[in-house]
């Protein structure tokens, strides 16, 4: 992984940069709060890896459609993975989410593919009553019921929640669901490395060792500086960040970063708006705003130097396309991009991975989280709480109470 910081054109105030160097060895020490996941990739329990493993291979042998039911921080980080590496791999399940809106036409299309699919169902909460994924349960654990019958039903259900009582903890008593704790130190959208990621994950036929392997093999060198250049450009008046990338596999991973930074940053007044925009498609929309609209932005761009598939273009696109790969034309729009938006003013940092593989995507998700904790600690907010989100969780409760 390479981070190349010099299209930013800022130098972060003399302090800031040994400021962020120290948050960033406060975090890896482990002493603060909610810092369980700073040490998941290199002491992983063994234990825990292979029963999570082989419990994903005892799931592929079961179903070819894996419904995980969660929202926020129990969601987007196995969603992002898959995406970002291709999708499921030949022979194991399809993977499909629920439990993140409450759509009524995405709640039938779930029930649908799971009335045509041999199904397990996976459901993943720390807090174990969060409204949206209870409620998507409920009713998919009956569709679960009336399908299989409840005896057999047990052994397709599958529980990732927190030790304190909740609906999901009575409901692992009452009926024997096989489950996983969430640990008690990791909070939502930090748990990606932990069994509310790995697990979906792993179900999917992902090499979750080399995930955790390429997050443990991470270098520290850059992540003070990213973060003390985002806290340099924000003091500058810069008060979005543009996450940005040229792969359309990558759209999760752009969701998933915005819940990471968004949560972690945005409270007491502070933090930058994170947004992310999928290149070819948004440089012929917001692209044109980001480049020469009102000047708020930065962006960070993630550059893949080799490509996912070998397309090559056929003959009948002609000169000078044909015969090259298509990926190749890609990096020239990444490059052609760069220089376009850093000449014009919107700084951009280049986060760079050979190719987007296990390894190189575990860097890349550890790479962010140690940033956005580092940043949140330099912009003095606690990076792990989220109140704006527990008090729309309470205010929405109560109307509901009242229906
Ligand atoms: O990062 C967080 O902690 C939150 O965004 C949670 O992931 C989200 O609110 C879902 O909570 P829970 O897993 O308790 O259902």
């Amino acid at each position: 992984m390479h981070i190349d910081l010099s299209h930013s054109k800022i130098t972060p105030e003399g302090g800031a940069l040994a400021r962020a160097e120290k948050a960033l060895q406060t975090l890896r020490e482990g002493t603060l709060p909610n810092t369980g996941w700073v040490s998941l990739p290199s002491a992983f329990p063994g234990p825990l890896l292979l029963s999570i493993q082989e419990e994903a291979d005892r799931i592929a042998r079961k179903c070819t459609l894996f419904i995980v039911v969660g929202v926020g921080g129990s969601y987007l980080g196995a969603r992002a993975v898959i995406d970002a590496l291709n999708g499921n791999r030949p022979g194991r399940p399809h993977v499909m989410f629920a439990g993140y809106n409450m759509t009524g036409a995405h709640l039938e299309k779930v029930i649908e593919a799971m009335r045509e699919q041999s199904t397990c169902l996976c459901v993943i909460s720390k807090s174990g009553s969060t409204l949206e994924p209870l409620l998507a349960y409920s009713i998919l654990k009956e569709e679960m019921f009336n399908k299989y019958g409840e005896q057999r039903a047990k052994e397709r259900i599958y529980v990732v929640t927190g030790a304190q009582d909740s609906p999901l903890r009575r409901d692992i008593e009452t009926y024997g669901f096989r489950s996983y704790a969430v640990p008690e130190d990791i909070g939502g959208r930090y748990s990606v490395l932990s069994v509310v990621g790995l697990l979906p994950i792993a179900v999917a036929g992902i090499d979750i060792e080399r995930l955790l392997k390429g997050a443990a093999g991470l270098s520290m060198e850059g992540i003070a500086a990213y973060a003390a250049v985002r806290i340099a450009l924000q003091e500058a008046g810069k008060a979005v960040e543009v996450f940005t990338y040229f792969s359309t596999n990558l759209r999760y991973f752009g969701e998933w970063l915005k819940q990471l930074f968004g949560e972690s940053e945005g409270k007491e007044g502070k933090g930058v708006y994170p947004a992310c925009l999928c290149f070819s498609r948004d440089l012929h929309s917001i692209g044109q705003f980001l480049q020469q609209g009102r000047q708020v932005f930065y962006e960070t761009m993630i550059q893949t130097e080799k490509p996912q598939a070998d397309f090559r273009i056929p003959d009948c696109a002609g000169a000078p396309y044909a015969g090259r790969m298509l990926e190749e034309v890609n990096r020239c729009s990444e490059a052609g991009v760069v220089e376009a938006h850093s000449g014009g003013g919107v700084p951009v940092n280049l986060i760079k991975v050979e190719r987007m593989d296990e390894e190189n995507l575990g860097a890349l998700i550890y790479f962010f989280e140690l940033s956005a904790a580092v940043s949140a600690l330099l912009l003095g907010v606690d990076p792990f709480d989220q109140p704006g989100v527990e008090y729309y969780k309470k205010a929405t409760k109560k109307l509901v109470e009242e229906l």
